[in-house]
């Protein structure tokens, strides 16, 4: 078997046999206590008196701590030191932990937990965008804003102006397998099991609350039931818990949140506000845009400025913005830290700008997707023709946000795409921040996705259907992704590994990536596979290991088998040289003659089986242990200026939706879906599927059916799947239709492919649109639908889409 083959996810008969084994299903060693917080029940306040009297005389507890406890609260911060483990003095949100209990298991201490008795003296609680904006309650002093050309003087200029503004809600991750920790205390530190995305971090924030060097921690991840982002950071707490625990009880502590707690305490996907004002010409071309981000963080910094950055560098999505101004507040509210989550702000800030196209198309009568393709980039082939010409303006600060809100004007949809011929220059394929979009494949892959999809005939059926029902009606939306790969905090772009191959020519393969879900460790196996030539049934790979690969970074923003591979491969070249040259030295010919394939090593004439070759390098006492190490060249990102190239490439995609809605209760259903989705060469179609497949309904169900709800105190209400509502295998699309684009990245990733895990996500955005299109064609008005798109916003989008007096509404 080679690359680029669909074989299974490594562990799909564990998973399905349930054997595969997730932290809290590890076997614990004798004498292990169990964990659980007491939580804040208030969202801001000072702590006045807490009374534990109850929770240490409870039956099974071992010891409780709170502030008192501690000379120095360790810090479970993934960024600004301003997370302490336990509430000191005050309390930020309503779910943070107050106090810790240990007991002799699990249910023992969720049941003392709840006997705390804490007091507080309450003061107003900063919840929403308005409260945060009146208190300036917020990270980074000010707004960050990044600006290219002037977009107001375009504005002006410019036949017409769309403006608007929207919401965006939030996101639980729901992981299948919850947040969890088990530590074991060593003679001289601590072993670490946790179901973490990021090991080193919880090894450096181990050490930290242990005061010992990160050599005196270890940390252990096989598999997590699920990350999504939820698990970059959010597991620090339960992992720094355990730690100090076991520190002072010398017994293993293990620790899991109940879903609730789960969903009460971590951090979820960052909701967003966002104020538009475009000014277009009459084919719909953006001359110049203006958007304001309103970005609600929670009560500490945690990931939030990436994320929030992230939201800005993807606020042009596939889209020429001559004059571009972003503006991006961080605002700090009482209430869980937002926190990675797929896609990391890029979907937020792409979906202004998708709906700034939906927006400027209904306004000017012309179909969504002539606009779309008239703002494109151009193919990289067209921008080479022209000069260069790219002008930057330094940032300007300025005061207040202004409100605005309109409704466009009357229009009909329709008619074919036509592909509008416009003058080229190269500047037009520069980024806002000042990247060269340098492989720009969008034209030639929605030409293909509209015609796989039978776009425009079903566009016209739909106008048809809605010209002749009055209660159901449909809607259709394509959409682009061009998202950007690489972390923009340039230094975590960087990987290692340690291959073992042992004498009986087995592979032992570890890397710094974590496993998931997203089948990292298959494909980094084939690349294994595919440099020795053998079978990937002759690899294993271990869990992943802070004392096998040291340094790593998260296994995020999609680069795992971009860094993981590149790092495994590099390790794998290095043994594959020593063995050539042990045998060819031995056979004759030479080193670089040695070719390996199909679990042979032919050298010269002869031919060796991998065994054999492998055997007798051992015993000619030749290293067949190595590292490899990977850094992601070409990127360089000044976070300050937004300027530079903080991605490596980008990866693309394009999708269609088609939904129905019932306008009577709001209620809908997507009847189909069709994906075009680019994996360069792809290391796994079958994987990649997988997450495309995923990605989307994940997508769709943010902008859909997944509510979070905080009421006037700061509690989360929807805490739990029955009021928090997942998409279920029923709510799929009836018909799924798939398609890899498979062309090799231009540049020189792990075997040509690309990233694939976080892009098909933001496919969602084409579901949301298809039920803004719906809505739009009940009534002249432009629906202005908010996400997520629940059926109560349908009904109100319907009714705002009617307008007061019009024939669609006497009709009804
Ligand atoms: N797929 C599954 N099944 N489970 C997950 O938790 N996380 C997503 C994506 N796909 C996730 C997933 C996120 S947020 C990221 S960043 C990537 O996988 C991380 O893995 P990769 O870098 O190996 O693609
Ligand atoms: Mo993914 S949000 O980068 O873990």
């Amino acid at each position: 078997m080679s690359v680029s083959s669909s074989l299974p996810h490594e562990s799909a008969g564990l998973h399905v046999t349930g054997q595969a084994r997730y932290v809290d299903d590890l076997p614990v060693p004798a004498g292990c206590l169990h964990l659980a917080f007491g939580m804040s029940s208030v969202a801001r306040g000072m702590i006045t008196a807490i009374d534990l009297e109850a929770v240490r005389a409870a039956p099974g507890v071992v010891a409780v701590y709170s502030a008192a406890d501690f000379a120095v609260m360790p810090d479970c911060s993934p960024s600004l030191h301003d997370e302490p483990l336990l509430a000191v003095g005050e309390v930020h949100y309503l779910g943070q932990p107050v106090f810790v209990v240990v007991a002799e298991s699990h249910l023992a201490a969720r049941r003392a937990a709840r006997l705390g008795r804490i007091s507080y003296d309450e003061r107003p609680a900063i919840l929403t965008v308005e409260d945060a904006l009146a208190a300036g309650s917020r990270f980074e002093g000010g707004p960050v804003i990044w600006a290219r050309g002037d977009a107001a003087e375009a504005i002006a200029g410019a036949e017409r102006v769309v403006e608007g503004s929207f919401e965006i809600g939030g996101q639980e991750h729901f992981y299948l397998e919850g947040q969890a920790a088990l530590v074991l205390p060593q003679e001289d530190g601590a072993v670490v099991y946790s179901s973490t995305q990021h090991p080193t971090e919880i090894q450096h924030k181990v050490a930290e609350a242990l005061d010992l060097p990160m050599h005196a921690v270890r940390v252990e991840m096989r598999r997590m039931g699920g990350g999504f982002g939820g698990k970059e950071s959010q597991g620090n707490a339960l992992a720094v818990a355990c730690a100090v625990a076991a520190a002072r009880t010398g017994l293993p502590c293990k620790m899991r949140y109940d879903r609730d707690d789960d969903m009460m305490i971590t951090g979820k996907r960052h909701d967003f506000r966002i104020r538009y004002r475009a000014g277009v010409d009459t084919d719909g071309r953006v001359l110049g845009l203006e958007v304001t981000h309103l970005v609600r963080c929670g009560w500490s910094m945690d990931l939030s400025l990436p994320v929030a950055d992230r939201a800005m560098l993807h606020a042009d999505n596939a889209y020429w913005l001559p004059a571009v101004r972003i503006e991006s507040h961080r605002l700090r509210t009482n209430t869980q830290s937002a926190t990675a989550f797929r896609g990391f702000g890029g979907p937020q800030g792409m979906i202004g700008v998708e709906r700034v196209m939906d927006h400027v198309a209904h306004t000017l009568g012309l179909n969504p997707l002539a606009v779309r393709r008239a703002n494109y980039y151009p193919e990289a082939s067209e921008a080479e023709a022209g000069p260069g010409e790219v002008t930057q303006d330094e940032p300007e600060v300025t005061g207040a946000d202004r409100d605005l809100t309109s409704r466009g004007a009357v229009a009909e949809a329709g008619g074919p795409a036509p592909r509008t011929p416009r003058d080229i220059s190269a500047s037009k394929k520069t980024t806002p921040y000042g990247m060269e979009v340098e492989d720009f494949i969008l034209h030639g892959l929605t030409e293909e996705l509209q015609k796989s999809s039978n776009f425009a005939a079903r566009q016209a059926a739909i106008s048809e259907w809605n010209s002749t029902n009055a209660i159901l009606k449909k809607g259709i939306a394509l959409t682009p992704v061009k998202f950007g790969i690489s972390f923009t905090l340039t230094h975590l772009n960087q990987a290692g590994a340690l291959v073992h191959v042992y004498q009986d020519g087995s592979v032992q393969l570890n890397h710094g990536g974590t496993e998931m879900g997203q089948g990292l460790h298959r494909k980094v196996a084939q690349v294994a596979a595919a440099a020795f030539g053998i079978d990937d049934g002759r690899i294993r790979i271990t869990a992943t290991d802070t004392g096998k690969v040291p340094n790593t970074s998260a296994t995020a923003a999609s680069s795992g088998a971009d860094l993981n591979g590149m790092a495994v491969k590099a390790a794998c070249d290095t043994l594959r040289g020593r063995i050539a040259a042990f045998v060819a030295e031995k056979h004759g010919g030479t080193a670089a003659e040695v070719h390996f394939a199909g679990g042979k090593v032919f050298v010269g004439t002869e031919e060796l089986t991998w065994e054999q070759a492998v055997a007798a390098t051992y015993q000619g006492r030749v290293s067949l242990s190595a590292t490899g190490f990977y850094a992601t060249p070409k990127i360089t990102w000044d976070r300050v200026k937004g300027q530079g190239r903080p991605f490596f490439y980008f990866a693309y995609g394009a999708s269609v939706s088609e939904v129905v809605i019932d306008t009577l209760t709001g209620e809908y259903r997507i009847l189909r879906a069709d994906i075009l989705h680019d994996c360069g060469t792809s290391l796994n179609p079958a994987l990649d599927l997988g997450q495309i497949e995923g990605g989307y309904v994940q997508g769709a169900g943010w902008l859909t059916t997944e509510e979070l709800v905080w009421d006037a105190k700061g509690r989360l209400r929807t805490h739990a799947p029955s009021t928090y509502k997942i998409p279920a295998c029923s709510d799929r699309p009836g018909q799924f239709n798939v398609g890899l684009w498979q062309h090799p990245n231009r540049e020189e990733t792990i075997h040509r492919s690309k990233a694939v895990g976080e892009p098909p996500f933001m496919h969602g955005i084409s579901a949301f649109l298809a039920l803004s299109a719906a809505c739009a064609a009940c009534g002249p008005h432009y629906p202005a639908l908010d996400a997520p798109a629940t059926p109560e916003r349908v009904l109100a989008a319907v009714a705002r889409a009617r307008g007061p007096k019009t024939a669609c509404n006497d009709e009804l």
